[in-house]
């Protein structure tokens, strides 16, 4: 498979076309995989849902043109408030699987989250694009120390700590179609045996499969005085969690319920934001994920308080449907559609971009 099977992605009009299209090249069971939620994937819908709370309040005449969508999270640069999402078993979307997202996310100022699950190694990902790929995930889990000595070794600057997957969510599309994604890192990524214990190589297989990790925070803030990076915690969505996870030793949270992928039903990602933010104050790195499809989106997050938009199944119908160019051209869009709603609603910067800009929709 190369990329002249695909339609020539940089002609995609929409993130519906581009899906429309990675729909078209997919197996059945993963796209499944890819769009299905836990449950009955009520949380997936009331991630989508929770948008249609607010709307943007335009202002004529505001004088802006030209705004400025560059941000620094964590001391990274980013040219526009987004990154790509951890997904593992990239491989199964098109061949060169993160590799390609990294390299998209370098041509477009985008920071990539390598995952550890994934098919390639985090030394692999950061090798395609040195530029990008700067952030790293791994999972909680005996052996998370040496992991994220690995991840150091390879060039990257903080980690992603995934605290809401213990276990795999109760994945309905997947046990109706006999779907067990190959989720085992064929990377790499994860040593077999590591001074405190064996670590499983298969580490999602055996939490997708019911094996499990009972860390709780006190044992992750152990493992995390080693870490030699900055890391920031994935998967909150109380106030109490996101406070646990500082407690932790995180410097900053991701606000996310893995994509209604977890809890079924669990609070939607937009909802949960503006009291996590509320509650960590107004200089902890705050980043949200699930459920942001379009620019318009992420204009609505950053204004109730995210720092930056994770973007997860948006990437990966780039991905599937046209590789690397149609990763970029997810991003190009996004951050076209987010320029465009600066200018209509007169910010500046994203750091204009505040809450008193948004018009509550009453029901
Ligand atoms: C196919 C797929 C695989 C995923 N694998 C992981 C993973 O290995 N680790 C992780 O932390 N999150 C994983 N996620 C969750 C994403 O990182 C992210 O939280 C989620 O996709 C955001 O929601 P969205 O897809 O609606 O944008 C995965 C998501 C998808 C769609």
């Amino acid at each position: 498979m190369t990329d002249t099977m695909y339609p020539t992605a940089v002609e995609f009009g929409s993130l519906d076309e581009i899906r429309q299209t990675a729909m078209g090249v997919l197996p059945a069971d993963v796209a499944d995989f890819l769009e299905g939620g836990a449950g009955a994937e009520r949380t997936l819908l009331a991630n989508r849902e929770a948008f249609r709370r607010w709307t943007i309040a335009p202002e004529p005449m505001s004088g802006v043109s030209g705004p400025d969508t560059a941000t620094t999270l964590l001391g990274i640069p980013l040219a526009v408030p987004l990154l790509s999402a951890p997904f593992g078993g990239d491989a199964m979307f098109h061949p060169d699987g993160h590799r390609a997202v990294a390299r998209a996310a370098a041509a477009t100022g985008v920071v990539d989250i390598a995952p550890e699950a994934g098919s390639f190694s985090y030394a692999d990902v950061r090798a395609s694009a040195p530029a990008s790929a700067r952030i790293a995930q791994l999972h909680p889990f005996v052996g998370a120390a040496a992991v994220a000595d690995r991840i150091a070794d390879a060039g990257y600057d903080a980690l992603c700590v995934t605290v809401d997957c213990p276990i795999g969510g109760f994945r309905t599309r997947n046990m109706r179609n006999r779907f067990s994604p190959d989720l085992a890192p064929f990377s790499g990524n994860v040593p077999t045996t590591v001074d405190d214990g064996p670590r499983v190589a298969d580490v999602m297989g055996q939490l997708m499969s019911g094996g499990g990790s009972a860390w709780d925070w006190d044992d992750l803030a152990s493992a995390a005085c080693g870490f030699p990076l900055p890391w920031i915690a994935k998967g909150v969505l109380s106030p109490t969690a996101a406070g646990r996870a500082l407690d932790a030793g995180a410097a900053g949270v991701v606000v996310s319920n893995h994509g209604g992928r977890q809890v079924d039903p669990a609070p939607a990602s937009l909802a949960a934001l503006p009291g996590v933010r509320a509650a960590v104050g107004p200089d902890v790195p705050v980043l949200v994920d699930s459920g942001f499809r379009s620019g318009a989106d992420v204009f609505l997050a950053l204004a109730l308080g995210a720092d930056a938009v994770i973007l997860g199944r948006s990437v990966v119908y780039g991905l599937a449907a046209g590789g690397e160019a149609g990763v970029r051209r997810v991003f190009e869009l996004m951050t076209e559609e987010l320029r465009v709603l600066m200018t209509l609603a007169g910010a500046d910067t994203v750091a204009d971009i505040t809450s008193d800009r948004l018009v509550e929709v009453t029901p």
